[in-house]
């Protein structure tokens, strides 16, 4: 092999070593090309040849340079493009993965019930309100005339949480809806015509009690509302609610402070597994003066009725469950029936 042949030889040698450093490749062109390289220097020893000589030996210089020249584009480019194919395989997305799958979800049955219940009260024109789930002691017991001693108000019943209102009372979670009744009441003008689903809070635990459950309370105040209209208003809602006309509504006198006369409203199905048995699921009555005279209403004046209804119970009912707190647990097996 003749020394030009060895000199391509060396410089394609050294362009393969040259790995993913782009210096390296620049470095080893150098050593050939550069200024002071091996064909650079060769060039220049050309000129003490006479022509003929410089003629030949210059075209097999030129040659080798061409081939050098060739060698070193196709490492460069063969560098760079393993570059990119590093790069392409390192923010590789692989479409044939499967995705990380997002189940269908499905409305809790305690919330079906929320969303039936408002549905069917605003087809009869009733609005729907909420508010807080953290009470204070005047707005959740004192308008509602419960008095001081009144046994709801003692730490058995009633979460009290850090932190007292305006009046250095302790606050609480609500115990009911009713609180609503005059919150409402007293940012609104009457005829009002409203309920209040939302989330309430006792000490309580047990197959038809949970320490949070759900009331939808009702309250309609006017000029001229009536108990008679509290119970066309709560049959026609239980018959709508339970889809079926054949159930009975029953009034059970009861006792709420903030209700006189109370009712206890009890229904019977007509058929089904529950066929005959009475059962409670509601309280109710018609407001008391106290509590219109809260209101900031003259009594005399403004008459109507309130009720305050279970969710739970209802949804119990509706899908014949008999302990509330499968409500509670989370068990997918349970939920899954609903959807
Ligand atoms: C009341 O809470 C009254 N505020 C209802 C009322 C409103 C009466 C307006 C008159 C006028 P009571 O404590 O009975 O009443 O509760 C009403 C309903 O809430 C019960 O019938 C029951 O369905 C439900 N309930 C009560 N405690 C729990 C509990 N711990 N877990 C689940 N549901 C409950
Ligand atoms: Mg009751």
């Amino acid at each position: 092999m003749d020394s030009l042949e060895q000199l391509v030889a060396s410089a394609v040698q050294d362009f393969m070593a040259a790995q993913d450093d782009a210096a390296a490749l620049e470095n080893a062109k150098a050593k050939y090309l550069g200024k002071t390289g091996q064909i650079t220097e060769l060039m220049k020893g050309l000129g003490k040849l006479d022509p003929e000589a410089r003629k030949a030996q210059g075209a097999l210089i030129n040659a080798a340079k061409g081939q050098i020249e060739a060698a070193l584009t196709a490492r460069r480019d063969a560098l760079a493009e393993a570059q990119m194919q590093a790069r392409l395989n390192a923010e590789a997305i692989d479409v044939s993965l499967p995705g990380r799958g997002r189940a269908g979800g499905g409305l809790h049955p305690v919330m079906r019930t929320w969303e039936r219940v408002e549905a069917i009260f605003r087809s009869i024109g009733f609005e729907v309100a909420d508010g807080p789930e953290i009470e204070n002691d005047w707005t959740n017991f004192t308008a509602l005339n419960s008095p001081e001693n009144h046994p709801a108000r003692s730490m058995q019943d009633t979460f009290y949480i850090e932190g007292n209102d305006t009046t250095g009372k302790p606050l609480l979670l609500r115990t009911h809806t009713s609180p609503m009744q005059v919150r409402y009441a007293r940012s609104h003008t009457p005829p009002i015509k409203v309920i209040a689903p939302g989330r309430t809070y006792r000490v309580d635990s047990d197959a038809t009690h949970s320490p949070m459950f759900h009331q939808v309370e009702g309250l309609w105040i006017a000029e001229n509302i009536s108990f008679a209209d509290l119970k066309g208003v709560y049959l026609n809602f239980v018959k709508a609610f339970f889809e079926t006309d054949d159930l009975q509504v029953r009034f059970r006198p009861s006792y709420f402070p903030f209700t006189e006369p109370s009712a206890e409203i009890d229904i019977a199905f007509g058929s089904g597994p529950l066929k005959g048995r009475w059962l409670e699921i509601s309280g109710s009555g018609q407001v008391h003066p106290s509590v219109v005279r809260n209101f900031g209403l003259d009594p005399e004046k403004y008459i109507g009725f309130a009720f305050g209804s279970g969710l739970e119970r209802l949804t119990m009912l509706r899908y014949g469950v008999n302990d509330l707190r499968l409500f509670y647990e989370g068990d997918l097996r349970f939920l899954k029936q609903f959807n």
